[in-house]
């Protein structure tokens, strides 16, 4: 698109010459309902393991309403997505825990439900916070298995569309589960149960502080490469995300958001369904190390970082800023 404008009959910094003009022209928008609050629960009182700048995001199993009720909520985010924190020693190679009814995320969807009922939960669906060896799925002779794996995550689903969910997030990369989830979401009667696909879920050193969290790093060999994306490729992602579609995803997710906002336009272009970014841990402890650094303002960066993947396509964005994102956001709006 060419069109001719030329200095100095045009002049760009004419539309950009006070804030009602800035925000008139502003082509994208960033605003409370875009937002979702990750959240870690577990057994232990504080979370024992990982970076100490998660620690606001880690709440006691039965703490997690009073969170949301107290703090979250009266600051416009209600969306909460949902991840547990299990002991070391209930882990085993099945991740068996993970589909037991009284498990960590039951119990805290049940109870959420209970006592903030307006609140949207997303839950994720994979097995790697309840496996020993750490992999989103089954390992059988050496390998992830990958149609062992579906009916698990078939189950891990039904059990969270039980207890209440609203969006089940299947991150776990294997082929054909979206397809297997909704199958037995609608046998088991939750036909309003939406699917969030991680469709374009890349293989990244950015999750490495989310599984710090999880467990004792590194992992002994742990390598996701065998089912998630390849950093260099993007025809990939557009083939993922047209066959999560086709088996009944609701919504798109790219993951890491910052490192893939040209997938995320990319899938804006080349489907029709609402998109999901998501603003992984490392993504998020870059900025606010070099914040705590003194080098970056970390609310300005914030905003920053969740405005260009607005730009770039996402209806919704998962970020560990959710709360804070929303607090400045209010602060700005009461000094205009
Ligand atoms: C795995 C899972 C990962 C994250 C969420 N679910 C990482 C991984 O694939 O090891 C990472 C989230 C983050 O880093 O913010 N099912």
């Amino acid at each position: 698109m060419y069109t001719g404008e030329q200095f100095p009959t045009t002049r760009l910094r004419r539309l950009r010459s006070c804030a009602w003009i800035r925000d008139l022209v502003a082509e994208s928008s960033l605003g409370v309902q875009n937002l979702v609050q990750p959240l870690f629960c577990g057994e232990a009182q504080e979370l024992e393991k990982g970076w100490k700048g998660f620690a606001p995001f880690y709440r006691k199993c039965e703490d997690v309403p009073k969170f949301v009720e107290e703090t979250l909520l009266p600051s416009g985010v209600s969306a909460v997505a949902l991840f547990p924190v299990i002991k070391d020693e209930q882990r085993d190679a099945q991740g068996s825990v993970g589909l037991r009814s009284d498990g960590l995320i039951a119990r805290t969807i049940r109870a959420l439900k209970a006592q903030c009922p307006g609140i949207t939960l997303i839950a994720d669906i994979a097995l790697d916070p309840f496996t020993s060896h750490g992999h989103d799925g089954i390992v059988t002779d050496g390998q992830v298995d990958n149609d062992g794996t579906l009916e698990v995550l078939a189950e891990m689903a039904c059990l969270y569309a039980e207890a209440g969910v609203d969006i089940v997030a299947p991150s776990d990369m294997m082929d054909g589960r979206v397809r297997v989830i909704r199958k037995a979401l609608d046998k088991d009667g939750f036909q309003n149960v939406k699917i969030l696909s991680y469709a374009a879920k890349y293989n990244s050193a950015f999750y490495s502080t989310y599984r710090a969290m999880l467990r004792k790093m590194p992992v002994d060999g742990l390598c996701k490469k065998t089912y998630q994306l390849d950093i260099r490729n993007s025809r990939e992602a557009v083939r993922e995300a047209l066959m999560d579609v086709t088996e009944g995803a609701d919504f798109l997710m790219v993951k890491p958001g910052l490192l893939c906002l040209d997938i995320l336009s990319r899938l804006k272009a080349e489907t029709a369904v609402p998109l999901f970014s998501y603003h992984v841990t490392g993504e998020y402890a870059m900025l606010r190390t070099a914040s705590d650094e003194g080098l970056i303002d970390y609310h300005q960066g914030l905003w920053e970082a969740l405005s260009a993947m607005r730009r770039a396509g996402a209806s919704g964005i998962i970020t560990y800023g959710a709360l804070d994102a929303a607090l400045f956001m209010q602060e700005a709006s009461q000094r205009l």
